[in-house]
């Protein structure tokens, strides 16, 4: 028995580490530890003996199971890193290839305006900030003079996330307003900010015009002695880079948003050209975004000290902007992945907007 053991030790070691493959390890696994294996076996042999004979022979045999068991996971991880270097060695792929007949992707008209965006506003000083698509009540209303009983809190059709037990609901942001708020805590009220904040928003409406997800872009400036001059120059000279024309006039109209006072919602003037619409002059108007002075709560709430910094704010729909500069009038198809919409409206990965080569170009 004694020389049994060993014998067999030996041998299963031996073939072990001799197993040219994965195939042929798993067959040596069966032939020791598989339900008729050797070691199976004599495991199965140690009911049939003496105690005394058990407290000897026990342990070896566990010994051996170990140490096979042991060889069999060491020779696989070898076979195994062998097997993945040939893969490896074998799967190269030619960088060097013409990529024939394969379509390139296109820049989706959303992310073009976006980049169109960040590259007016950086020209005037403005840096990119972002929030998070989930947000708490407080950040996307109360602390942009919302508070719980405000009306205007039902009027954005808001997406409720479920509550966690004890904790008021998360919502989906109806709207960009609270990255204001976010802007103002990162800069710790004490510099002055100047932000855009491009990005997702949500409300539960649906047409031609709205669609659940949409894009909005926020702007936000506060400093000391900020006043509605520095708005109507900011958004006009925005508008002009944008639209890429120098006749664009622009309409300031009286309106209400909790979150600014006075508040102006802002017209773009158009002229028709064979009866169509096309931005610049004052034929007709068009509204395109909503602004106003930072209101003190706002100000508070972010961190600031409403008597030494005053600021500006303006809101806009950044899939109605693709709408007017590029022609399309179907929101919904923006969302729609439609390849032959994508191809048609699609930028090209190489057309980034730069000041110099005009932003649309
Ligand atoms: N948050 C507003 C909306 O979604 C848009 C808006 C209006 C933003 C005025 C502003 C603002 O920053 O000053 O309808």
């Amino acid at each position: 028995m004694v020389h049994d053991l060993d014998q067999l030790k030996t041998d299963l070691l031996g073939s072990i580490d001799a197993a040219a493959g994965l195939d042929a390890l798993e067959v040596l696994r069966v032939h020791a530890l598989g339900k008729a294996g050797a070691i199976t076996g004599l495991l199965k042999t140690l009911g049939g003996m003496s105690p005394e004979e058990r407290q000897t022979e026990g342990p070896r045999i566990h010994a051996l199971r170990e140490a096979v068991t042991e060889a069999l996971a060491r020779r696989k991880a070898v076979l195994e890193r062998k097997a993945m270097d040939a893969k490896l060695a074998s799967e190269t792929l030619d960088m060097t290839l013409p990529a024939d007949g394969i379509a390139p992707g296109s820049v989706h008209p959303v992310s073009q305006v976006m980049d169109e965006l960040a590259e007016i506003f950086a020209d005037l000083g403005f840096a990119v900030a972002t929030g998070p698509e989930i947000e708490t009540q407080w950040y996307n209303f109360s602390a942009l003079n919302m508070p719980e009983t405000h009306p205007a809190r039902a009027m954005h059709d808001t997406f409720y996330l479920q509550a966690a037990e004890g904790e008021e609901a998360h919502v989906l942001r109806t709207h960009t307003s609270p990255v204001q708020i976010r802007a103002m805590h990162a800069a710790g009220g004490q510099q002055p900010v100047r932000i855009i904040a491009p990005g997702r928003t949500y409300r539960s409406d649906s047409d031609a015009t709205h669609t659940p997800m949409f894009h909005q872009v926020e702007g936000l400036v506060i400093d000391k002695g900020i006043t509605l001059g520095h708005l109507k120059w900011t958004l006009e000279t925005f508008l002009k880079a944008f639209f890429e024309r120098d006749d664009i006039v622009l309409r300031l109209r009286p309106s209400y948003f909790p979150f600014t006072e006075p508040s102006a919602e802002v017209d773009v003037g158009y002229s028709l050209v064979n009866g169509k619409r096309v931005i610049g002059g004052s034929e007709g108007w068009m509204e395109v975004l909503g602004s106003g002075m930072v209101h003190r709560t706002v100000i508070e709430a972010g961190g600031y000290d409403p008597n030494e910094w005053q600021g500006f704010a303006f809101g806009c729909g950044i899939d109605r902007l693709a709408m007017l500069k590029y022609g399309m009038d179907d929101l919904r198809a923006f969302f729609d992945g439609d390849v032959r919409w994508l191809r048609h409206y699609g930028f090209s990965a190489l057309d980034v907007p730069t000041l110099s080569g005009g932003v649309g170009a």
